[in-house]
């Protein structure tokens, strides 16, 4: 794994946009796996500012999003969709039927999970996964427990990341309990994975996951296991390990 020390949220997000715009520059077409929630806002307003200057090309770029609440609409201003549109695809070019997220109003749970693997597969697979890492540990929305041998499912969120998520609804209850996500397996044939972590509430997790015991009690502790993952945190994130560089 490597780390890179950022200083603060801003230099984190800069540098892992970088990282995802050297994919996008060496394979125009790549497949990028991407994430919603507060730890990527400002990697994509990065990629949207060097857009902007003519620095980046998104025409050919596919993107997969991790997951979506189940029940929600595309529509929703609570809908990861909704929050991809808004706070990233709108503002570059990439083709709208380019973008995939689960699609929340499917109620057959088997039938949009094994249709988003296949999807997944039909794209040649993710060349460069982004993610961020839940107070609890877990990564897309693979609470703890979850199998490390799962694909895309659906899973009922725990009270912890409900009441994490609340910030972006009215109340706790206003969270939907259920959720499509890609699976700890999904993730992990990622070719590359970018995990983000800012703030000293999540430094505990980050020792945990990345360098404690590997158990489905902490998902992101699967991520050991992977070959090519870069970890980009900022100071206080990583105030609890030792190195700013490859080990
Ligand atoms: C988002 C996702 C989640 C978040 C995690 C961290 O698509 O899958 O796993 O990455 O909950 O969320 P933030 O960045 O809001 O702290």
């Amino acid at each position: 794994m490597i780390v890179y020390r950022a200083r603060d949220f801003h230099d984190m997000s800069r540098k892992a946009a970088n990282i995802l715009s050297a994919q996008v520059i060496l394979k125009p077409s790549c497949v990028l796996g991407l994430a919603t929630g507060s730890s990527p806002i400002g990697v994509y307003a990065q990629l949207i500012e060097w857009y902007k200057k003519g620095d980046i090309d998104f025409s050919e770029v596919r993107t997969i999003n991790l997951d979506e609440y189940r029940g929600l609409s595309a529509n929703d201003e609570k809908s990861y969709r909704y929050f991809m549109n808004v706070n990233y695809f709108e503002h570059i070019n990439i083709r709208p039927e380019n973008t995939f997220v689960p699609n929340g109003l499917e109620r057959d749970a088997d039938k949009e999970c094994i249709r988003y693997e296949e999807l997944i597969r039909s794209l040649g697979g993710i060349d460069m996964q982004l993610l961020g890492l839940g107070h609890n540990g877990h990564i897309g929305f693979n609470e703890p427990g979850a199998a490390f041998e799962a694909y895309t499912h659906c899973v009922t969120l725990t009270d912890s990341t409900r009441e994490a998520n609340k910030r972006f609804f009215g109340s706790k209850d206003e969270v939907p309990t259920q959720a499509y996500t890609m699976g700890i397996k999904t993730i992990m044939q990622s070719r590359r994975i970018v995990v983000i972590v800012s703030g000293g509430s999540k430094a505990e997790m980050v020792k945990r996951a990345l360098f404690g015991p590997i158990t489905p009690e902490v998902p992101a502790s699967a991520l050991q296991l992977h070959n090519n993952v870069t970890l980009v945190g900022d100071a206080a994130a990583l105030a609890l390990i030792y190195s700013k560089r490859a080990f």
